[in-house]
């Protein structure tokens, strides 16, 4: 992969990339529409990447069709599908990570302690061997689009790192490969992550400015499934990730919540106007 980026570049093509963990859907392909917009050449990694995993988490049951992504890959015009071995990014004498100093202690950071420097340390590594001029990730991980856009700054990869929007089922719950865990009857508690976003964006419009409250009535609606267990409803800044005790300016609200097996987020910008 890298010998062929090498080429790639010598010609003077450029690539953009799309790094995943497979069992790919409309979200994921809408990453690669974007990038397959921006440059000559588009790769799309398939990669689950341990070192992100903490234990106890989904590392082994992880939903995997490698055959099925493949043909979605080609369907939407990627020209690489790179499916790395994992005893090839990780041998046994690996001993490298890359860890942020601040960005990580907020929302999802707390709850998995491993997973954002699992995260940089994997990418970085894909950064390396892709060698892409443009990255592209979705706006559905907040905190991990903006940790990598941080990282590829701090560590002057020179990629482009855009951010994608978020792509939800028809009655709009956020796309997410772990969406494959919820049973029919966990549906309408995972339904709440969004309904509770929309709650707190007429809220703001109707002239709520309070955090607090915004949270506690996003809560209120999550828990009134009793499938649903909270793991965070915040609201902060964008992009320091500071929670915030007023929505004056755009704040960023995000959720995590385990439903049945499925461990959901999702979150919005919540603009006064
Ligand atoms: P994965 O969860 O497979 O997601 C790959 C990319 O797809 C991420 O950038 C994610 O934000 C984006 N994505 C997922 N669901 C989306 C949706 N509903 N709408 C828009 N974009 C969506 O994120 C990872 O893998 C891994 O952490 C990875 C970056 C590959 C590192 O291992």
């Amino acid at each position: 992969m890298q010998a062929r980026a090498e080429a790639l570049r010598a010609e003077g093509q450029t690539i953009a990339f799309v790094p995943t963990m497979g069992y790919l859907h409309q979200g994921h392909l809408s990453l690669m529409r974007e990038g397959r917009r921006r440059c000559d050449v588009l790769v799309v990694s398939i990669f689950v990447n341990p070192t992100q995993f903490g234990p106890g988490e989904d590392l082994d049951t992880y939903p995997r069709d490698l055959a099925g992504d493949s043909r979605r890959c080609r369907e939407v015009g990627a020209d690489i599908v790179f499916t790395p071995a994992r005893d090839s990014l990780y041998t046994p004498e690996f001993q490298t990570y890359v860890s942020l100093q601040a960005l990580p202690n907020h929302l999802c950071g707390l709850s998995r302690p491993v997973f954002f420097r699992g995260v940089a340390t994997v990418v970085t590594k894909l950064f390396n061997i892709v060698r892409p001029h443009v990255a592209v990730f979705g706006m559905k991980d907040y905190q991990q689009l903006i940790i990598i856009r941080r990282m590829a700054k701090d560590l002057n990869f020179n990629i482009d790192v855009v951010g994608a929007p978020i792509v939800r089922e028809p009655d709009g719950l956020a796309m997410s490969s772990r969406n494959a865990y919820l049973k029919p009857e966990e549906r309408p508690a995972a339904l709440t992550l969004y309904r509770s976003l929309q709650q707190a964006q007429r809220m703001v419009q109707d002239g709520e400015r309070d955090a607090a409250r915004l949270i506690a009535a996003a809560r209120g609606l999550i828990a009134s499934h009793p499938a649903s267990l909270i793991d965070y409803v915040r609201i902060c800044d964008p992009h320091s990730l500071e929670d915030v005790t007023s929505v004056a300016q755009s704040a960023l609200m995000a959720l995590a919540v385990k439903v049945g097996a499925a461990r959901l987020i999702d979150n919005a910008l919540l603009t006064p106007i």
